[in-house]
């Protein structure tokens, strides 16, 4: 970090799976400084997965003022703040008092399994896809709403009343920054509320019917706006008194603000982020893009009054989260980085490979009654193979999607454009270009969430002009490029999905 960098600047909060983030950013997208905070994954039974929102709101406010104390600056040099986060992750609370009904439901959570298959049953997959882009799955926030309507006492009653709203993370943090309980914007973000299941991606407005279907009274939504315009000003909380008045600008999917980060502002461009999941998001334009091979249709981004861009993504629930987990529930392994010292002990599998099928398999298989497998295994097999099936997993989730873009969109895969914290990991990196058998780049600026972010508060008041000025920034760090015969990937591949074959039908 450099805090003798020339402001003003803007600041990007990152509200993600793991841990809330701020980072604040100069004119040329760089770094000035950072602060981020965990916060606690509440498991309350197999395949469920909790936040506190109340912790997650506390956990934004401290890294916020870390990051702007660490950066040596004043309320002054700050232009906007830009919201992103982890998505579908759902939040009610009441309205009068500020609290949360009950814990969020997590993204990865698969509770609304049931739901989902009744949904089925009764209105048909093809209605869903059709009006909100998306696959009937646990994975989205709609069904997640309606499982709280359901399960909190009183609520359907305290909703039907209007004490009760709803939201994903940017709506969440965005109504407490504005103000809260006294005149907190009730506001969402377009790439957000695609991934609801109750937006119709066609006007771009809450669905009627869908939400009916779902059960989700109209009443407790928010207002669904653009990616980038002023939602309200800084007011109130502990962060009345630092940042009062600050425009907050910007509001984007962290998946979405990594695509607008990574500058992938034209038709065809693609880039793919290795956090807690991975996800491949592909920019095609003006085009609403039906998939057949098992991907989403979901929003890229809208600046302002501009046309919407739309975006097929492959989301994939399980990769950091999984390295995570070896090191958290199995102890193989201290920390996360040394998942690949461990891997580079061997020079291959051993023969096993990890299907981390947790949250059952989102794209391109949509399977919630998926559960995880390690398939393969003979004595031989040591904890290193097992490290290695580990980063292998991440690599053939992502060609599966890779797979899927192709079918889907007609175009080849070009070069990947990767980002997030696992592409520290040389192996892993590598790994993936032999098994895409295409090259990966990434950026100077591996943290293209928050720059996403930042880079739309930053056009909403127009501290930067265009998208044009953006691109600019984009500058390659490190290239990988395929060393593995096609003989081998092959083979690779078919195991792979052999043992994909083998997490599925565990809740029939
Ligand atoms: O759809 C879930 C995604 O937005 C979560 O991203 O980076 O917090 O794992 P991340």
């Amino acid at each position: 970090t450099d805090a003798h960098t020339a402001g003003p600047f803007i600041a990007a909060i990152d509200q993600g799976t793991t841990s809330s983030r701020c980072i604040v950013f100069d004119r040329d997208g760089r770094i000035v400084s950072v602060d981020q905070k965990e916060h606690e994954q509440i498991f309350p039974k197999p395949g469920w997965v909790e936040h506190n929102a109340n912790e997650i709101w506390t956990n934004v406010q401290e890294v916020v003022a870390g990051a702007i104390a660490k950066a040596g600056i004043t309320r002054d040099d700050i232009k906007a703040i830009g919201i992103t986060n982890q998505r579908e992750t759902t939040v009610l609370w009441d309205k009068n008092t500020g609290e949360p009904v009950h814990n969020a439901i997590v993204w990865q959570d698969t509770r609304t399994d049931a739901l989902c298959r009744e949904l089925g049953r009764n209105v048909g997959q093809d209605r869903f896809r059709r009006e909100t882009g998306l696959p009937l799955a646990s994975y989205f926030a709609g069904p997640k709403a309606r499982w709280l309507l359901d399960n909190v006492e009183g609520l359907h009653e305290r909703a039907e009343a209007g004490d009760i709203l709803f939201g994903t993370m940017d709506t969440w943090v965005i109504w407490n920054l504005t103000g809260g309980v006294n005149g907190g914007k009730h506001v969402t973000d377009v790439t957000n509320a695609s991934r609801t299941m109750l937006m119709n991606l066609h006007t771009m407005e809450w669905d009627e019917k869908i939400a009916e279907s779902i059960g989700v009274p109209l009443r407790i939504l928010p207002e669904i706006r653009s990616s980038a315009e002023v939602y309200g000003e800084v007011t109130g909380g502990k962060l009345g008194d630092l940042l009062g008045g600050i425009p907050v600008a910007s509001a984007l999917g962290d998946q979405q603000a990594a695509l607008f980060g990574q500058t992938c502002f034209s038709e065809g461009e693609t880039k793919s982020t290795y956090g807690t999941g991975t996800f491949m998001v592909m920019n095609t334009g003006s085009k609403i893009i039906n998939s057949y091979a098992g991907l989403l249709t979901t929003v890229g981004y809208k600046i302002g009054d501009q046309p919407t861009v739309y975006a097929l993504e492959g989301s994939i629930a399980v990769t950091g989260s999984l390295v995570q987990w070896m090191r958290d529930q199995m102890g193989l392994i201290s920390t996360a980085a040394e998942i690949e010292t461990l891997a580079l002990s061997v020079e291959d599998n051993g023969g096993a490979y990890f299907v981390p099928a947790f949250s059952g398999l989102f794209a391109p298989h949509w399977r919630s009654d998926a559960r995880g497998v390690i398939a393969g295994l003979t004595r031989y097999v040591t904890k290193a193979h097992l490290a290695r099936a580990v980063l292998e997993a991440t690599a053939w989730q992502t060609r599966e999607i890779a797979d899927a873009m192709v079918k889907d969109s007609g175009d080849e895969l070009v070069t990947l454009k990767v980002d997030g914290g696992m592409t520290a990991n040389n192996l892993l990196m590598q790994t993936l270009s032999d098994v895409l058998d295409a090259p990966v780049v990434r950026p100077m600026v591996a943290e293209t969430t928050c720059l996403g972010a930042a880079y739309a508060a930053g056009l909403a008041v127009g501290f930067w002009s265009s998208t044009d000025d953006l691109r600019a920034n984009w500058r390659r760090a490190a290239e990988w490029t395929p060393r593995m015969d096609a003989e081998t990937r092959d083979r690779e591949y078919k195991n792979w999905l052999k043992a994909v074959d083998r997490t599925m039908g565990w809740l029939e």
